[in-house]
């Protein structure tokens, strides 16, 4: 049987002043203007929560879900809405808040279904990112913390609906 273990990435507290500074950055790009923060779930309750509470303008907040189908558990493309928004987003300034950007694949696939509804503008906020593992050109907007492709759970991310709860950023390994 192959146990895992857990490595730790990034401690709460280097999370916490990571993500006050972008809630800081986004609060000075989007001064003055009406935010719609759309969270991409389950794996960026925890973020957004946090996000919102850093920053210093007003925001609105909406979910989506996706399911994404294909062979195994990778990213496939096929991306489909499980949970829409609830919240008219024509002429709205859009940003999306994601756990993580891998391939890329469910990220591009979501910013088309929304651009179709004729937003003033979408763009993308992720805690972390794999630049490596990327197969659609897809460059995030705000980017926690860049990462080696390495498979990380906790703070909102999951393997399984594990680890979730985590308040640090753990590698998680497969001990043979
Ligand atoms: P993409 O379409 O390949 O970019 O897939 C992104 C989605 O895959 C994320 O929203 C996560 O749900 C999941 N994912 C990718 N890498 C990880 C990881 O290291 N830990 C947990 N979930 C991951």
């Amino acid at each position: 049987m192959t146990e895992t273990k857990l490595e730790l990435l990034f401690s709460r507290e280097k999370i916490d002043g990571r993500v006050r500074e972008l809630a800081g950055r986004i609060s000075r790009d989007y001064e003055g203007r009406d935010l719609l923060l759309v969270g991409v779930l389950k794996g960026a309750f925890i973020f957004m929560a946090d996000l919102i509470r850093g920053m210093s303008i007003p925001c609105r907040v909406d979910f989506v879900r996706l399911a994404s189908y294909g062979a195994g558990s990778r990213s496939s493309g096929d991306v489909r809405i499980t949970k829409d928004l609830e919240t008219p987003i024509a002429g709205r300034e859009v940003l999306i808040v994601e756990d993580i950007v891998d391939t890329g694949l469910t990220l591009s696939r979501l910013i088309d279904l929304l651009r179709e509804q004729k937003p003033s503008s979408v763009r993308v906020c992720a805690f972390l990112d794999k630049q490596q593992r990327r197969r659609v050109p897809l460059t995030a907007d705000y980017v926690g913390f860049a990462i080696p492709d390495a498979f990380v759970v906790g703070y909102g991310l999951d393997f399984n609906e594990n680890f979730r709860f985590l308040p640090d950023v753990c590698i998680l390994k497969d001990i043979a």
